[in-house]
């Protein structure tokens, strides 16, 4: 097997810095990089765009009906589509986050997600970024991955990443809103953000992505080498 074969499942909490670490290990080795929680968060935003509140479960689970989500690949970005349209930015902001979260507690949406996902994965040669890739997604995978950071770390880089965006935020709110969202994806009952058992827990508190990408493509090339 090939560096460029292998299925790296990265789970962890919101703001880990999981997809930017990801994109650089698929930089480094060939991998396609899928980023799971755009999927949740396009459901999160036709959710929105049709004025179905965060708590209505029953709304959310119509809309599963008549969505149609597609994810494909443009020049080797990633890119989801709602109804044929690509999302972008729309599903970055704020909103999109508390949606995002909210949807994902609900068992149909995950169900609906799960195909796609699990397709890419049958294929290989990818890095997942995700809160149950180890555990439901790939529980095969060959590289499995838990990636932490502390709560004011992850606000940290979170509002750094909104201020240079131009947006206006507080930093208390920012953290605030981690803390809930970590309480709210571990504490529920469907695919709750836990390490898979045999997850390599990775606490990239004292790395930069360059540092932490090349901590995931050793543990890659040891698995080769063994
Ligand atoms: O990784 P992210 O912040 O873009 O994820 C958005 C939300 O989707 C987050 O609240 C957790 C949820 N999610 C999930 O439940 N399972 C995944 N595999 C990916 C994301």
């Amino acid at each position: 097997m090939e560096l460029n074969q292998l299925r790296v499942a990265l789970d962890g909490p919101s703001g880990a810095g999981k997809s930017t670490i990801a994109k650089a290990v698929a930089a480094k080795t060939g991998l396609i990089y899928v980023d799971t929680g755009a999927l949740y968060r396009t459901v999160g935003l036709y959710a929105y765009e049709n004025g179905v509140a965060t708590d209505d479960t029953a709304g959310i689970i119509a809309l599963l009906d008549t969505v149609d989500i597609k994810l494909t690949y443009r020049d080797g970005v990633q890119c989801v589509l709602l109804h044929g349209e690509p999302v972008g930015d729309r599903i970055r902001t704020e909103t999109g986050s508390v949606y995002a979260s909210a949807v994902s507690k609900i068992p149909e949406v995950r169900a609906y997600l799960l195909d796609m996902q699990k397709k890419l994965a049958d294929e290989g040669g990818v890095i997942m970024d995700g809160r149950d890739i180890g555990t439901v997604i790939m529980p095969d995978a060959e590289i499995k991955i838990f990636m932490t950071a502390s709560a004011e770390e992850r606000a940290k880089r979170r509002y750094r990443e909104q201020i240079a965006r131009g947006l206006d935020v507080n930093f208390d709110e920012v953290l605030e809103a981690i803390l809930a969202r970590d309480k709210q994806d571990s504490e529920r009952d469907a695919a709750p953000l836990k390490p898979a058992d045999d997850a390599v827990i990775f606490d990239n508190g004292p790395y930069d992505v360059e540092g932490s990408a090349d901590y995931i493509v050793g543990l890659m090339k040891r698995y080769l080498a063994e």
